[in-house]
């Protein structure tokens, strides 16, 4: 096998195909993207980027779940392929690159190595997995229905903000709830996947360091807590007599940022992310609110014992104050270690480039972490300026990302081979 340099082939396309993917955008005028899965703008996008995967010379397919994969036949039939990609929806007012590079740059990578006429052994396939960020409440349902982690039921019972279900959503896009089956990946078919993807934190720009190498993958143990006290007249009802459900959502807020700040590992964090306060009325005193928490440490042990830490110290902080307390879990994954094949093909990826390159685990969960339960998996990281993700300033230096895609294409051609 053959891998040649074509270091200028295709400059200055990466950024081209960010920004035009940048324009699908629902919410253009808060200044950031938005792009939820199966809406019409990210069914409109999906055009765009299978074009991109036909103008690369790929063999382009949309599974019964909106995954779509781009693939290149390699010599040998029998082996198993190789898999890169990432996700290109976003989250709401975000930025350009979250995901979005790990799709764009595996395209660009399969046309680097192309150009460079890499004749693979294993086939690769470069795949943009649907609803990586978490509309419906779950994250990663796309690789989650690549993996049959999800069933029919879920498809009813997960539903977004506006109460639509994620079986409405799919029949909405044009895609049939009956057919999940049929995303799931045959087993064995795949014997590796990669992703390259942004930090999302400041760890690589801190060390002034181009590239990172993910060693594992933090994941997210999510409850929803609802407290139930009275909602009665703001003006009216004492102090002494109140139950007021927000307050004590408050209490167990800072509970819950003390427990996780203070954990064994050094390494959880926690959040609150959406907070509904009903009946949410100046004049009322909230009697319900419902929060979403999000734990999350590559340690799952400590994991736990800050979420069930978290849980008593509510329960007390609810019997105190006289509200009724109620949980259920929405997600809960194990944190992932990268293969080391894998870790191992970035590093030589990275020593055969000249790039320095930094190992580090990911604080932010991946569609790579829930395909490890399937097949082998590992990741590349570029910097995030100021460590900003989720949000309109996200950015990171074209130079960067073009590091990223050489290094993640010399990894595919050291995988396929
Ligand atoms: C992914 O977007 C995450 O929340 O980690
Ligand atoms: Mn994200
Ligand atoms: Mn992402």
């Amino acid at each position: 096998m053959t891998a040649g340099h074509p270091a200028a082939v295709g400059e200055g396309r990466l950024d081209r195909w960010l920004e035009q993917l940048a324009s699908f955008n629902a919410d253009a005028a808060s200044g950031g993207v938005t792009r939820e899965v199966y809406g019409p703008e990210y069914r409109a996008a999906c055009g765009y980027v299978a074009g991109l995967m036909e103008e690369a010379g790929l063999d382009v397919r949309e599974d019964s779940f909106g995954n779509l994969y781009g693939s290149w036949e390699g010599s040998d039939p029998d082996a198993s392929r190789v898999l890169t990609g990432s996700h290109f929806d976003t989250t709401l007012n975000a930025g350009k690159y979250d995901g979005s590079l790990g799709v764009l740059g595996a395209i660009d990578a399969v046309s680097r190595l192309r150009a460079a006429n890499l004749a693979p052994r294993r086939g690769i396939d470069v795949v943009a997995f649907a609803g990586e960020e978490p509309r419906f409440g779950l994250g990663c349902i796309g690789s989650r229905a690549a993996v049959g982690e999800l069933t029919r039921e879920d498809l009813d019972r997960l539903c977004d903000r506006n109460g639509v279900s994620l079986a409405s959503a799919l029949r909405g896009a044009g895609l049939d709830p009956d057919r999940l089956a049929e995303a799931e990946l045959e087993a064995g078919r795949h014997g590796a996947f990669v992703e390259l993807h942004i930090e999302q934190g400041a760890t690589l720009e801190t060390a002034g360091v181009a590239v990172g190498v993910v060693t594992h993958i933090a994941a997210p143990h999510d409850v929803r807590v609802t407290l139930c006290g009275a909602a009665m007249h703001a003006g009216a009802t004492p102090m002494r007599l109140r139950h007021d459900a927000l307050a004590g959502a408050a209490e167990a807020m800072v509970e819950l940022e003390r427990l996780a700040a203070t954990s064994a590992s050094g390494t959880t964090v926690a959040t609150v992310g959406v907070l509904r306060a009903r009946p949410g009325a100046i004049n009322v005193i909230p009697g319900e609110v419902e929060m979403d928490v999000d734990v999350r440490d590559s340690d799952e042990a400590v994991r736990t014992q800050v979420v069930e830490d978290f849980l008593a110290e509510t329960a007390a902080i609810a019997a105190r104050r006289g509200l009724a307390l109620a949980h259920e879990l929405i997600a809960r994954h194990a944190p992932a270690a990268c293969d080391p094949p894998i870790v191992d093909a970035a590093r030589r990826a990275c020593a055969d480039l000249g790039i320095e390159y930094l190992e580090l685990a990911s604080g932010a969960y991946h569609d790579a972490m829930v395909l490890s339960s399937r097949m082998p998996m590992g990741m590349i990281f570029v910097p995030s300026a100021g460590g900003i993700s989720h949000s309109p300033l996200e950015y990171t230096d074209p130079g960067d990302m073009s590091r990223g895609v050489a290094v993640l294409a010399r990894a595919l051609a050291h995988l396929a081979a």
